[in-house]
């Protein structure tokens, strides 16, 4: 338990093997690419020259890729019978091609966790940080020892794919959320307006935003938020935007993407006879 292998050094994984040699464990790495694994070795980790080396260094393998398919060509360069193994992969995929990876690895011999950091880009020593994890309980019970070393992690369930779908989810929301942000702050500058300003006044959004999750978690559960009069108001409010942007020379393709919801979610409700709401829409039973 004592080694650990990383393979995959992009900022993800060199920030993993970084914690995992603070906290004194003897750490092999490999990256595809040369020349990303210098810095590491400097704090002393053990560059390996072949993905067969590094895997032969460490029971427990860590693999921090751009996606699950590259899981395969990294792999295949090893020892085809990997009993004795266990692979934890820290990648981001969708649920589906995680157990699709899962049950590749299974199928070589090896033991398999999967991992979605919830993190602030590579911040993963972030006290909000979170690892999210999924697979065989007990199998993450004995290897809490490593992969509490690296952030507080939250185990999901036995399905290798709900650390991804927990993941995905909360990705769908921050996408939108960054993509919005530099929408507001274009709209604020072109406009003559302060940035700061506009932190200040926004200042409680968390509260605000947590009642929200809260509202409409209890809404879909209900099958979503919206009657009739709501959701003429959120298409109108959505045209404001759309308005104030434009006027100011801002490109609001991502709010007439939003509108267009609204949209869908009223036409609808014309065919229905009652109200749809947007989360049917999402849903695909609308
Ligand atoms: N960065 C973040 O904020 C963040 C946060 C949470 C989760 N994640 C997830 O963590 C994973 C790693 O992210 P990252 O930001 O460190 O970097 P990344 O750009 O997503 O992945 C880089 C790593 O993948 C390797 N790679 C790419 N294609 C490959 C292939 N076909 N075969 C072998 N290796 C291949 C790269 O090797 P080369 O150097 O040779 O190109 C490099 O080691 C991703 O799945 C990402 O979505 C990232």
């Amino acid at each position: 338990m004592s080694a650990v292998t990383v393979l995959g050094l992009g900022p993800m994984g060199r920030a993993t093997a970084r914690l995992l040699l603070d906290a004194g464990f003897d750490v092999t790495v490999w990256n595809r690419t040369p020349g990303k694994a210098e810095a590491l070795a400097e704090l002393g980790a053990k560059p390996a020259a072949t993905v067969a080396e590094a895997i032969a260094a460490s029971d427990t393998i860590l693999l921090s890729l751009i996606h699950y398919d590259a899981m395969y060509g990294v792999l295949e360069q090893g020892p085809a019978d990997l009993t004795g193994k266990t692979i934890v992969n820290l990648s981001s995929d969708s649920p589906a091609n995680t157990a699709k990876g899962a049950d590749w690895v299974l199928k070589r011999g090896a033991k398999f966790l999967t991992g979605a950091y919830m993190t602030q880009s590579d911040d993963i020593a972030h006290p909000a940080s979170k690892l999210y994890v999924s697979g065989p309980a007990d199998l993450h019970d004995s290897l809490r020892p490593i992969l509490e070393k690296l952030c507080a992690n939250v185990y999901l369930g036995g399905d290798y794919g709900l650390a991804q779908l927990y993941y995905q989810a909360g990705l769908a929301m921050f996408h939108a959320y960054l993509i919005s942000l530099q929408q507001a702050f274009a709209m604020i500058e072109r406009s003559g307006g302060d940035i700061d300003t506009f932190l200040d006044l926004r200042k409680d959004e968390p509260v605000s935003q947590q009642d929200f999750t809260n509202f409409f978690a209890q809404a879909a559960k209900g099958g979503g938020w919206g009657d009739l009069a709501s959701l003429k108001m959120m298409h109108a409010g959505a045209q404001h935007v759309i308005d104030a942007s434009e006027d100011a020379g801002v490109d609001a393709a991502i709010t007439k993407t939003i509108q267009d919801y609204y949209q869908r979610a009223l036409e609808a409700s014309e065919r229905a006879g009652e109200a749809v709401p947007v989360y049917r829409i999402f849903r695909g039973d609308a």
